[in-house]
């Protein structure tokens, strides 16, 4: 596209994207006095920073000034933040990418005024080493100390502090060969309750940065165990398993200090193959939208589940519900062909499904993913925004993110081919835009 044109119609409408230039990652994720924290990789021109936006229901976003600046060491890459609460401030934790030895290292900066502006450290940086990759820092509050897990390329490293300042390595992982399909970035590493057995697992999340089952970018995850100092995977799950099949989810991390314990995760819905060339100006890049995380036990492994934070329902409009229907063999229904933002939620008694394929069309684009039909029904829910698609089956056991970019508008097309079946259940809800329901005042 030329430069200067400007190309609006393809701005999310139900999901953050910056006012211009180019983000990727989510980075500083944290809750704090109310208010969720998005940082994000913010290129304007070359010239990396972090940009900024808050929310307090985690679906309406206000956008702020540009929180960390690069300076003379270096661009300021992705990390994390933590709540200082002895010090009453802000840490945040981010990779120098160094403008003269291109050495990656870490930085920290401070904040006292809810992280509207930033201290960095004279100190700075804190970790160096000879690695080629060494990055994206991910702190959080482990019992009396803090934890950072890092990038090592190939490997994730892990490192103990008391002050947030000194850090000493206290182990790394790797998981096994064949998740190595490219370069391991942004590791995440949570404890989480088992839904249905309730016991304690340690998940670590990956970003590798290419082979995914999509092609380029994706995201993997292992469980395991975490003593304080070392990550062990169970046996069984050394391989890591994607966390999305669709082409963009990449860098999802998740809030530090989240009320409640809820495990919630933002990714960056795009892929390194493509993020200078998307169809869209001032801006480039977008979020996916805030998915809390769920851990069950599925045929001897623990799985994640995710789905769209119940939050996002107060973007409900219109509702249209349709019941126990039957579709007919190599039939094909258009549910929509206009309205640009909205919801489905569809279930399939599996036992009444004779058709060979079936599902929803939305693009001519086809990827691939495992989905289990040993349940009583099959579910889908779909957030369809101006640009993006997400698709959570069976209860967000799976999940495929795409971005899309229609001529026109987009269809959702219903189908079953080679026999027939029938739907239980279809509800589409129209959404409303996030920039109508203004956030209060009271946050800047
Ligand atoms: C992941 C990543 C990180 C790095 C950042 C730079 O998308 O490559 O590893 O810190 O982007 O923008």
């Amino acid at each position: 596209m030329p430069k200067g044109v400007k190309m609006e119609k393809y701005r999310p409408k139900i999901h953050f994207s910056a006012e211009d230039y180019i983000i990727n990652d989510p980075n500083g994720l944290v809750y704090y006095k109310g208010e969720y924290h998005l940082f994000h990789q913010y290129n304007i021109n070359e010239q990396i920073y972090w940009g900024h936006a808050v929310s307090k229901d985690l679906v309406r976003w206000k956008r702020l000034p540009k929180a960390i600046a690069p300076d003379k060491i270096g661009q300021i890459w992705s990390g994390s933040a933590v709540v200082d609460e002895e010090n009453q401030r802000m840490v945040a934790f981010f990779t120098y990418s160094e403008h003269e030895t291109k050495r990656q290292s870490q930085g920290v900066a401070f904040s006292y005024d809810k992280g509207r502006t930033w201290e960095k450290y004279s100190g700075n940086p804190i970790l160096t080493d000879s690695r080629e990759d060494f990055r994206d820092p991910k702190v959080f509050r482990y019992e009396e100390k803090w934890v950072m897990i890092l990038s090592g390329g190939d490997c994730v490293l892990l490192y103990e502090s008391k002050d947030l300042i000194h850090w000493n390595q206290i182990s790394s992982f790797k998981g096994n060969q064949e998740s190595h399909t490219g370069v391991w970035e942004c590791p995440d590493l949570f404890p989480m309750i088992v839904e249905t057995t309730e016991e304690k697992k340690w998940v670590l999340t990956v970003s590798v940065n290419d082979g995914s089952p999509a092609g380029g970018t994706g995201m993997q995850y292992f469980v395991g165990e975490f003593d304080g100092q070392k990550f062990i995977a169970d046996s069984n799950q050394e391989k890591g398993l994607w966390i999305d099949y669709g082409k963009d989810f990449y860098a999802g991390v998740t809030w530090n200090h989240v009320p409640k314990d809820r495990r919630l995760m933002i990714a960056w819905a795009d892929n390194w193959q493509y993020r200078d060339y998307l169809p869209t100006s001032p801006f480039k890049g977008q979020m996916s939208c805030v998915r809390e995380l769920k851990l069950v036990q599925k045929e001897k492994k623990y799985i994640l589940k995710q789905l769209p934070v119940k939050e996002m329902e107060c973007l409900r409009t219109n509702k249209h519900e349709m019941k126990n229907i039957k579709m007919g063999a190599d039939e094909e229904w258009t549910l929509c062909d206009k309205k640009e933002v909205l919801e489905l939620d569809i279930s399939y008694p599996i036992e009444k499904i004779h058709a060979q394929t079936f599902g929803i069309k939305i693009s001519t684009g086809k990827y691939k993913a495992p989905v289990d039909f040993t349940q009583e029904f099959l579910t889908i829910k779909l957030l369809m925004d101006v640009s993006q698609s997400e698709l959570f089956i069976n209860n967000g056991e799976v999940v495929m993110s795409n971005l899309l970019f229609p001529e026109d508008f987009y269809k959702v097309k219903l189908f079953a081919t080679g026999g027939d079946l029938v739907i239980e259940k279809s509800i589409i809800y129209e959404m409303d835009e996030i920039m109508n329901h203004p956030l209060d005042g009271d946050l800047i």
